[in-house]
């Protein structure tokens, strides 16, 4: 998809085909994944990657919307605070380079006519112990990752104008 388009197709799909999500798609949004920027290149992340199949009781509790769980692939992205870049003011990365990474992930999903929904208000605890994750992991985001069920509808934005100063504020 040229990369204009790409950046209109995608938005937050909240309804999911059953449909399997063949190996190589999966191995190309981890790889966009993977190359990513990150502060100073710490790549302070985790990817988990789970099968709803047989988790849907768990996953509710970490997010309790129905299209949560109905697709065939969820992906988990952590941060790991130990490897992240600090600024000299103290200023921690950690979150913008978990962004970045699953902003790239989403995208090469959007690109293949894969579904996403960024889902930051979900059951961190819930998570945690879904995933057994130690202390020193954050998990920061949730997408479903599937085939779409509904379409992209009017996407609400306000005018640039109202987003960008030039030279001062
Ligand atoms: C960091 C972040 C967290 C979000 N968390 C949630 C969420 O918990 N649940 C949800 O349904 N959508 C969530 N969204 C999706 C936004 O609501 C959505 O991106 C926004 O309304 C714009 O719509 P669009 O993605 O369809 O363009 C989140 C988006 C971002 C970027």
């Amino acid at each position: 998809m040229e990369f204009s388009q790409l950046i209109q197709a995608r938005y937050s799909v909240r309804a999911y085909k059953p449909d399997p999500v063949e190996d190589e798609k999966l191995a190309a949004v981890l790889e966009a994944a993977r190359l990513a920027p990150t502060a100073a290149n710490r790549q302070p992340f985790q990817i988990i990657v789970i099968h709803t199949e047989g988790k849907k009781e768990a996953l509710q509790r970490v997010y309790s919307r129905d299209w949560f769980t109905q697709a065939p692939l969820m992906i988990c992205a952590c941060g790991v605070p130990r490897y992240s870049w600090v600024r000299a003011d103290q200023r921690r990365y950690l979150d913008v380079d978990v962004a970045i990474v699953m902003d790239h992930l989403i995208l090469e999903a959007t690109n293949l006519g894969l579904g996403t929904c960024w889902i930051a208000a979900f059951n961190a605890q819930a998570a945690r112990e879904l995933l057994g994750l130690p202390d020193d992991i954050e998990p920061l985001i949730f997408t479903p990752l599937g085939y779409a069920a509904d379409r992209l509808t009017v996407k609400e934005r306000k005018p640039l104008e109202d987003l960008v100063r030039y030279e001062h504020w």
